[in-house]
């Protein structure tokens, strides 16, 4: 399974995405597609259609917050139940109103397991600083933070990468079947692991210290280009289909 990051990992170079997909259409059955993204479920499926990529096998939503199968969207509620624990939105809320350099994105960025805030990087306290002040309030999450403007407050339970490990687990597939791309922080936790990773040529400078490790490919080429540069390193490909023939 090939689970992509959206913005600026899967779109942004229209004809190699042409490419991916019709690959990802030839190998049919045999290779299932999944994006992995920052956006909630709406803003996923309009980017998408804007693109003409074809509706996912899975959605996995507002930074892995919400996990969605296939056309008729069907919602994952044991991922829903899974994350729940310990997650008390309005509490951390209340927590993180103080806090220099931060400002609470527009409502539709905000969801029940998601809350996003801008950030002004020389004004916000380091995350250390920040996750010390939740635990002295013994509040728990998930900070992620990306592309220097962004912060993203999660349950201890979800991120892009556990949601995946979730799908591996639930499906009984060994990690080394998926192949994840990214390009910025929000999705550092999912490409390190057991997972085969790459890491798209035009990435945000977060991501250059995964560089070196094991099962981490750092591509040249950019967008879904560099997607098929990883896929062709890790041999990833379904019988019957080479990359040459394109
Ligand atoms: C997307 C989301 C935003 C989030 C950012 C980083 O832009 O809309 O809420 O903060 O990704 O994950
Ligand atoms: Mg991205």
């Amino acid at each position: 399974m090939l689970v992509s990051d959206i913005d600026n990992t899967l779109i942004g170079d229209k004809p190699s995405l042409v490419t991916l997909m019709s690959m990802l259409q030839r190998c049919g059955h045999e290779f299932g597609f999944a994006v992995a993204t920052g956006r909630n479920l709406d803003s996923t499926l309009r980017v998408l259609r804007q693109w003409s990529v074809r509706v996912p096998d899975v959605l996995i939503t507002s930074v892995g917050s919400e996990i969605h199968y296939g056309r008729e969207l069907k919602p994952d509620v044991g991922w829903r139940n899974h994350i729940r624990y310990q997650w008390r939105r309005d509490a951390l809320e209340q927590a993180l109103a103080e806090v220099p350099g931060l400002s609470l994105q527009l409502p539709e960025s905000q969801r029940e397991f998601k809350l996003s805030y801008d950030v002004d990087p020389d004004a916000m306290p380091a995350l250390r600083t920040l996750q010390a002040m939740l635990r002295a309030q013994r509040l728990s999450a998930k900070l992620i933070y990306s592309h220097e403007s962004f912060l993203d407050v999660l349950p201890v339970r979800a991120s892009k990468g556990q949601a995946v490990r979730y799908l591996a687990y639930k499906w009984g597939l060994p990690l080394g079947n998926f192949l994840v791309a990214g390009d910025s922080g929000n999705d550092e936790e999912m490409l390190l692991g057991d997972t085969l990773a790459v890491v798209v040529g035009n990435h945000s400078p977060e991501l250059a210290t995964l560089r070196g490790l094991e099962r981490v490919y750092f591509a040249n080429a950019a967008h879904a280009a560099g997607i098929m540069e990883g896929i062709a390193h890790y041999g990833f490909v379904c019988q019957g289909y080479s990359m040459e023939a394109g």
